[in-house]
């Protein structure tokens, strides 16, 4: 591995998915030993490979919640958080690939671009070893039930909102972290909660390693994107909305974690507006 990004290109064209994790771990580790440029390429792939298992179905398809407190309920929510946590590891690295024609290190055609500096790859790439982390962790924990990632089916709408925002810098930083990531902080801590009720402490560890892990991630999110927004001379709030109505297919949903997303940096006066408008974006 010469640069950053024949490290992103080789972890979005792993299908398997612990190897997928395990990858992301030991490039960043070797970023952390020896950092390499951040190089270059236009050959970021529009949906990054993926294990031949679990099958990917539509929203509307998976199966329905099971009661809570039973095995198989614990199972398909660590199921669930492992789907996310594989996601959001390509996400990741689709983001350092993708936009690194702005890097700083590249030669630029347009002037009036941004640039970024390697203190954002280094961001990303601790985004992406976290989420491999996450990703393994959890993967353990299924093994402690008997169970593995891929045996269950699992939700295909995910990649969506990074397909959506491919061409858009500011976009995607709108919507995949400041949104969907900020998303996270408000659900997670219901998770912990139940897993305390039904005594389990080591589950509950988990999401909460996760939960704090996330507030730097969104955190990464506001950071680059009020650098884009000063760059560009836009109003942050004026600009994070409008980039969520037209970029963001969904609902902005109630109740919020606001002490978790205050820390992260996202002001109240941002989303609270926006707060339960369905934003169904009809695909043409
Ligand atoms: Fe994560
Ligand atoms: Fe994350």
């Amino acid at each position: 591995m010469k640069t950053l990004c024949d490290c992103a290109l080789s972890v979005l064209e792993t299908e398997n998915a612990k190897e997928k994790a395990q990858k992301t771990r030991e490039y960043a580790a070797l970023w952390r030993s020896s950092p390499l440029p951040v190089g270059f390429t236009d050959q970021t792939p529009l949906r990054p490979a993926r294990p031949e298992k679990p099958e990917l179905k539509h929203a509307s398809q998976m199966p329905k919640r099971r009661k809570a407190g039973t095995r198989a309920s614990k199972i398909a929510l660590l199921h669930a958080i492992a789907h996310i946590e594989l996601n959001a590891i390509d996400l990741a690295w689709d983001i350092m690939a993708r936009f690194s024609y702005l890097s700083d290190e590249h030669t630029h055609k347009n002037k009036t671009e941004i640039t970024l500096p390697r203190d954002f790859f280094a961001d990303w790439l601790k985004v992406a070893d976290d989420e491999a982390k996450h990703f393994l962790m959890l993967e353990s924990r299924l093994n402690d039930f008997d169970a593995t990632y891929g045996d269950l089916p699992a939700h295909d709408g995910l990649w969506e909102a990074s397909e959506r925002t491919a061409e858009d810098f500011a976009a995607r930083l709108a919507i995949v972290p400041m949104v969907l990531e900020a998303r996270g902080l408000d659900v997670t801590p219901a998770m912990i909660k139940g897993m305390k009720t039904q005594n389990d402490q080591k589950t509950a560890d988990m999401l909460q390693i996760i939960h704090d892990d996330e507030i730097t991630h969104v955190r990464a999110g506001t950071v680059w994107f009020e650098y884009w927004c000063n760059h560009h001379n836009k109003d942050i709030e004026m600009h994070w909305q409008e980039l969520v109505k037209t970029y963001f297919n969904g609902k902005l949903k109630r109740p919020f974690n606001h002490p978790s997303r205050e820390e992260a940096g996202m002001i109240r006066d941002w989303y609270e507006p926006l707060a339960d408008i369905d934003f169904n974006i009809s695909e043409s």
